[in-house]
């Protein structure tokens, strides 16, 4: 499926500007330069089809992207969380479209809540977690930019995450562990991806 072009659907500011809810949906959260955007390009191996910086806030709507011919899927990436530094009622008005999106749609099959490998779980992300248990929307944590660790950090954290999932009801009881810088964890992320649309 990710062998064909991933293309670039539309970009929605609020809820209003969704596209109908046609085909199933994979979104990608998580803390705001967690990776998400990254991760995305990675998965659909092109660079730049979703935007990307070093500055956190970078993607501030919800972003939709046409996988497969005929369409098969759509992936969302998502604004980030927990950005403290961004004007307060931006903050607000992101919590708000993610929140409502991941609580109320139909179409969504998964959401891959990514954590930074440096820095493990968050409560802001036991926040979003809880939310997604409530809603029975069924979720994957996978561990980004783990080029940025040892080996040694890696079995610690991974043992820590895979810990606090299984106290999650909604969460996959394994995790990923992925690099968009290396493509490490990229050919199980795309099987995780498509196995939640099946
Ligand atoms: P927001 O849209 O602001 O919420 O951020 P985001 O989660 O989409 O993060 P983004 O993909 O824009 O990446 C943030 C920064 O981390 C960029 O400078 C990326 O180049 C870097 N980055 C992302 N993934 C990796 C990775 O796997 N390894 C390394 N070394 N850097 C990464
Ligand atoms: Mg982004």
């Amino acid at each position: 499926l990710f062998a064909g072009p991933v293309a670039f659907l539309k970009s929605a500011p609020a809820l209003h500007f969704l596209p109908d809810p046609v085909v199933p949906e994979v979104a990608f959260a998580g803390r705001s330069n967690v990776g998400k955007s990254s991760l995305l390009n990675a998965l659909a191996n092109r660079n730049g089809l979703a935007r990307t910086s070093n500055t956190p806030g970078r993607t501030q709507e919800l972003n939709f992207f046409d996988v497969g011919e005929p369409l098969r899927l759509r992936l969302v990436d998502m604004p980030g969380y927990g950005f403290a530094k961004a004007p307060k009622d931006m903050v607000k008005k992101w919590r708000f479209l993610v929140n409502d999106y991941l609580r109320g749609r139909a179409v969504l099959k998964r959401a891959l809540v990514l954590i930074d490998s440096r820095h493990g779980i968050k409560d802001v992300d036991r926040d979003v977690m809880k939310m997604l248990d409530e809603a029975a929307v069924s979720y994957r944590l996978v561990l980004t930019k783990i080029d940025k660790i040892k080996a040694s950090e890696l079995v610690a954290v991974t043992e820590r995450t895979v810990a606090e999932a299984r106290k999650h009801v909604a969460a996959h009881p394994e995790i990923l562990a992925t690099s968009s810088e290396t493509g490490f964890g990229m050919a199980e992320l795309r099987a995780a991806v498509l196995e939640s649309v099946l």
